[in-house]
């Protein structure tokens, strides 16, 4: 598990699950892994659905949080949300930069920036997610991701004491797509690991997770990568059984997965 210690397994149920449907799913998840302590767990919901599951994980270890924030901390911005808002929840980990908040609403690397910094000045983790659009040679892929990335941080310095990269090529997220292999994220995310240290940002915690069609199948090799800090789940994080199954994923003796 390199430096960045306890494994963290997400999932954002992106425009998924009303409150009802996310107190049921809760009612059923907390269960399903209330025996895990060495890995830290989050729930992203949409909106509406945060205060329900903040109350559904009482007395859990599960973190909870969202996916996305405005950078302004109020204001006339109709529709938005702010992170003192999200901090006010009790969110830890906000989403930022997801490619189809990026695709669906033109959000620019400049303006993920101005996000990353707004969860960091409010205390929370930043997930920041980056990724490659399309499946380029890895050399290539990693200096389009490493740019991504030294962007989306451009606000971010030295004293930034935890955040999340989450490397989510696109060309592996969502329906009738596959995940990338694991030697490619585990080679992906080690070059990313390797840059951050050598640019010295941040000197805090810091976790590379891997998301794209994650499921029960591709988990443990993914897990068992050394540069793959931990699990990004989308589709396969709607069914509490399901995402049960993989947060379970059997962690060796070093804290690595056992094959
Ligand atoms: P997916 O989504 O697991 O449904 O591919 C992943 C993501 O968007 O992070």
């Amino acid at each position: 598990m390199g430096t960045a210690g306890r494994p963290l397994i997400g999932t954002s149920w992106k425009m998924n699950l009303t409150p009802s449907q996310a107190r049921a799913y809760v009612g059923t998840f907390r269960g399903l892994v209330a025996d895990l302590d060495d890995r830290d767990l989050f729930l992203l919901p949409a909106l509406p659905a945060i205060p329900t599951v903040r109350d559904a994980l009482r007395g859990t270890r599960i973190a909870w949080g969202a996916q996305d924030v405005h950078p302004e901390d109020s204001g006339a911005y109709t529709g938005d949300v702010s992170a003192p808002m999200l901090a006010d929840l009790g969110c830890r980990y906000i989403e930022v930069g997801h490619p189809e908040r990026r695709r669906d609403h033109g959000e620019t690397l400049e303006l993920v920036a101005a996000k990353v910094a707004a969860v960091v000045r409010w205390g929370m983790v930043p997930i920041i997610s980056v990724g490659e659009a399309e499946r380029n040679p890895e050399t290539l892929a990693l200096t389009q991701v490493r740019d991504e990335l030294a962007r989306a941080l451009e606000a971010v310095d030295a004293t930034t004491t935890e955040l999340v990269v989450a490397y989510e090529p696109r060309w592996a997220i969502g329906a009738g797509r596959a995940a990338a292999e694991p030697e490619r994220v585990g080679a992906m995310q080690a070059g990313l690991r390797a840059w951050l240290t050598d640019s010295g940002l941040p000197h805090g915690r810091v976790r590379v997770i891997y998301g794209g069609s994650v499921d029960e199948s591709v988990a443990a090799s993914l897990l068992a990568q050394p540069g793959v800090d931990g699990l990004f789940v989308g589709r396969a994080g709607l069914d509490p059984f399901t995402f049960a199954a993989i947060a379970r994923t059997p962690l060796g003796v070093s804290g690595r997965p056992t094959r």
